[in-house]
């Protein structure tokens, strides 16, 4: 017996070691997707789509901001994206780069296929995984072309914003394959209507807002979508950005009992966007869809309103800073 656990401990530590071995050897690996052949335009329109949706549903601007600046982006100023927001989370600490155009710290030296391929398949300009932060892998061929034409548009910022630091768990999720670039999982659209429809509204909605990211409930852990689409109970607990405040998402399905959209028409949603943030601390990123134009307001609202009704009572929505949130 005593020989058994002897042979089965050298066995562990070997197993252990190769582990370890493996980890360090493969974490930083690069992986093959597509370059896709986008080409940024300097068509005045093109770029104002673009800005519109960087600045506004996209939300890039609520994150490729300094932290320093975060004030002024909440109180509706267009801050340059010249990067440096920061979360700590247990895979490592993670860092939304500068890309405005400067060439040695941002974006200059990128070509348009590179910034294309990190939105459409999540792999960093080095070819290495970018961590999902961005869900925009099924913007339309046309969003694609007008974001980046507007990041190629924008003023030169030379600020230099850190690397990302992978803790040893956040190198193994790497390593093991746990987190991997995703690309689309529908075929994109190579250009979208814009108009007031629903079949408008389901694209800002997936696409382009992520309402569906987070008025879903998912596993935190791994991030896997647990509930039915919209119907909320997404557990959010207090982060960096949040002053302690923990939030569940409420379901937006037209419910009559447990959505908290069933009494709402098209007006109160439309005013409830532009009227912005209510409650401090809340992940939604309120001051860009505040921006947004009453079309894609009302193309999301009849989205919604289309849903099939699910019964999903989220008992409550904010949990203050000395709360225990439900697990
Ligand atoms: C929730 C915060 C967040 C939002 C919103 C966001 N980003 Fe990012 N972005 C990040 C983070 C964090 C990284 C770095 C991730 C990493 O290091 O793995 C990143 C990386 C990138 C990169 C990769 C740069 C490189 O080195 O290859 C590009 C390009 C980019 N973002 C553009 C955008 C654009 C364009 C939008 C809007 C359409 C956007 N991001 C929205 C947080 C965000
Ligand atoms: C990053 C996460 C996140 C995203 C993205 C997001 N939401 Fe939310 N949403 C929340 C949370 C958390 C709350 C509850 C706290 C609050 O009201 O701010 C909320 C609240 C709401 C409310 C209730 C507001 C009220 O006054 O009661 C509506 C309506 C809503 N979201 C719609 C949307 C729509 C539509 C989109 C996409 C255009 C969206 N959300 C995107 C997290 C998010």
């Amino acid at each position: 017996m005593k020989k058994f656990f002897k042979w089965f401990f050298i066995l562990l530590l070997v197993v252990i070691a190769g582990a370890v071995t493996f980890v360090f050897a493969t974490w930083d690996k690069k992986f093959d997707a597509p370059l896709p052949a986008f080409k940024a335009s300097t068509d005045s329109a093109v770029i104002a789509r673009g800005k519109y949706l960087v600045y506004g549903p996209a939300h890039c601007a609520s994150c490729h901001i300094p932290m320093d600046k975060i004030g002024d982006m909440k109180k509706g100023i267009e801050v340059p994206l010249s990067g440096g927001w920061e979360i700590t989370i247990p895979p490592g600490t993670f860092r939304a780069p500068n890309i405005t155009p400067d060439p040695e710290f941002g974006i200059g030296n990128f070509t348009d296929a590179q910034l294309a391929r990190a939105l459409r398949y999540s792999v960093k300009h080095d070819g290495s995984v970018l961590v999902p932060f961005m869900p925009f892998q099924e913007l339309s061929d046309a969003d694609v072309t007008a974001v980046i034409s507007f990041l190629r548009s924008q003023p030169a910022v030379h600020n230099e914003v850190k690397p990302r630091e992978l803790t040893f768990l956040g190198k193994a999720v790497v390593a093991f394959g746990m987190i991997k670039p995703e690309g689309p999982k529908n075929p994109p659209p190579p250009a979208v209507t814009i108009d007031t429809t629903a079949t408008y509204g389901k694209y800002i909605a997936n696409s382009v807002s992520n309402c569906v990211g987070c008025h879903t409930d998912r596993d935190l852990k791994t991030g896997k979508f647990t509930g039915v689409p919209m119907a909320g109970g997404f557990k959010m607990p207090a982060d960096t950005f949040s002053y302690g405040y923990g939030f569940i998402s409420p379901n937006l399905t037209p419910d009559k009992e447990t959505g908290i959209m069933a009494t709402w028409n098209q007006q109160t949603f439309v005013a409830r966007f532009k009227a912005g943030r209510i409650h401090k601390g809340s992940p939604m990123p309120w001051e860009n869809f505040a921006k947004m134009d009453d079309v894609e307001l009302k193309a999301v609202y009849a989205y919604i309103q289309a849903l099939k009704p699910v019964s999903n009572k989220i008992e409550r929505v904010v949990f203050q800073p000395s709360e225990k949130m439900p697990d």
